[in-house]
């Protein structure tokens, strides 16, 4: 009964093991991971877009290949992650509709266009890598499908996140024009890769929640300040600098301290209004409606299956 399933829950919860589907979960606990998992999947699923957009006109044949690896392991993570999301009780039709409908949340980074090679560059080294900072403590995440999908999309990640770095140091080492270019990608990325981390501590209403129901393991500000800390020396040695005048090493913090980001900008591009909300999800309707004949085909080969399965 539900006071049982209560206490076994918070018992688990409290010895930091993990739910299983088959477990007993409170309505909200349940409610808060279809929310996130299904917000992460469709992150992956668009941010397809911002990439595939250099994949014709990538600079040789090798990063033509590196890069279509790479697009298609992100379309994988997406479907890990519906499937994850699935042992929730949520059909994967119903996530993928309240996306075309434009009433489920995805990453706000990914509605930022990629304007020039270096932007794919820029999006390994930053966004992969605030994504890998974000999702290892996921690993542990109490709800154990989840956990177990972030441990594949990680080490993946960290495969993207070095290929996206190498990109810069050639660039970086290349011509004036080419160094140019990968400062001009990071300069527009750095802003929107902190963001990823979500709202400042004081403006998350989900974060203290979903960490007493070790779901979360650190607040956004804490891995946004770990993801700074990171990122500064491999800049340095990228040969690149951070947009930010007020990024400066704090002895007594041991950190270091940097500016305040653009939160009206977030929240204008969560809401809606960023540079390429709208041509994201056309282009998302559009790939729905351009695939139904796989998925017709697909369950229609499937139920011959299984008739036959039955004779
Ligand atoms: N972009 C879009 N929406 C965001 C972002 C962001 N960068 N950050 C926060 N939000 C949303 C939250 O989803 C929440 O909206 P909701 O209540 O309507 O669902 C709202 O802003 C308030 O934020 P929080 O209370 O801080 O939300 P939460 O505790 O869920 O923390 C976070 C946000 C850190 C993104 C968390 O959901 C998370 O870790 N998700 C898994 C990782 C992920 O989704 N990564 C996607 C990008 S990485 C990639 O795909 C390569």
């Amino acid at each position: 009964d539900e006071r049982a399933g209560q206490e076994r829950f918070d018992q688990i919860i409290a010895e930091d093991s993990r739910i299983e589907p088959r477990d007993w979960m409170p309505e909200g606990y349940r409610k808060t991971l279809v929310r996130q998992i299904s917000q992460h999947a469709h992150s992956e699923i668009i941010g397809m877009q911002p990439e595939a957009n250099w994949i014709t006109r990538a600079p040789s044949l090798k990063r033509k290949m590196i890069l279509m690896a790479k697009v298609q392991d992100e379309a994988g993570h997406g479907l890990y992650l519906y499937s994850a999301a699935e042992t929730l009780g949520t059909s994967r039709d119903k996530m993928v509709q309240d996306l075309l409908d434009g009433k489920a949340k995805y990453s706000s980074i990914f509605n930022y266009p990629t304007l020039t090679w270096a932007d794919v560059g820029a999006i390994g080294w930053l966004v992969d890598g605030a994504a890998i900072q974000n999702q290892v403590p996921l690993c542990r995440a109490s709800y154990a499908p989840y956990g177990r999908a972030m441990v594949r999309v990680c080490k993946e990640e960290s495969f993207h996140q070095r290929q996206g770095w190498e990109i810069l140091y050639e660039l970086s080492n290349g011509t004036p024009e080419q160094k140019a270019m990968a400062q001009d990608a990071v300069n527009r990325f750095y802003g929107p890769a902190l963001q990823m981390f979500g709202p400042p501590d004081d403006d998350s209403p989900n974060s203290k929640q979903s960490m007493a129901w070790n779901i979360k393991r650190h607040s956004n500000d804490e891995l946004r300040q770990r993801f700074v800390d990171m990122i500064v020396p491999q800049a340095e040695a990228l040969g690149l600098t951070l947009p930010d005048p007020d990024l400066k090493w704090n002895e007594e913090r041991g950190h270091y301290d940097f500016g305040e980001l653009d939160w009206d900008e977030f929240m204008s591009v969560i809401k809606g209004n960023g540079p390429c909300n709208v041509q994201r999800l056309q282009h998302r309707r559009e790939a729905h409606e351009n695939g139904a004949w796989v998925r017709e085909a697909a369950a229609a080969y499937a139920e011959k299956q299984a008739r036959r399965n039955q004779d």
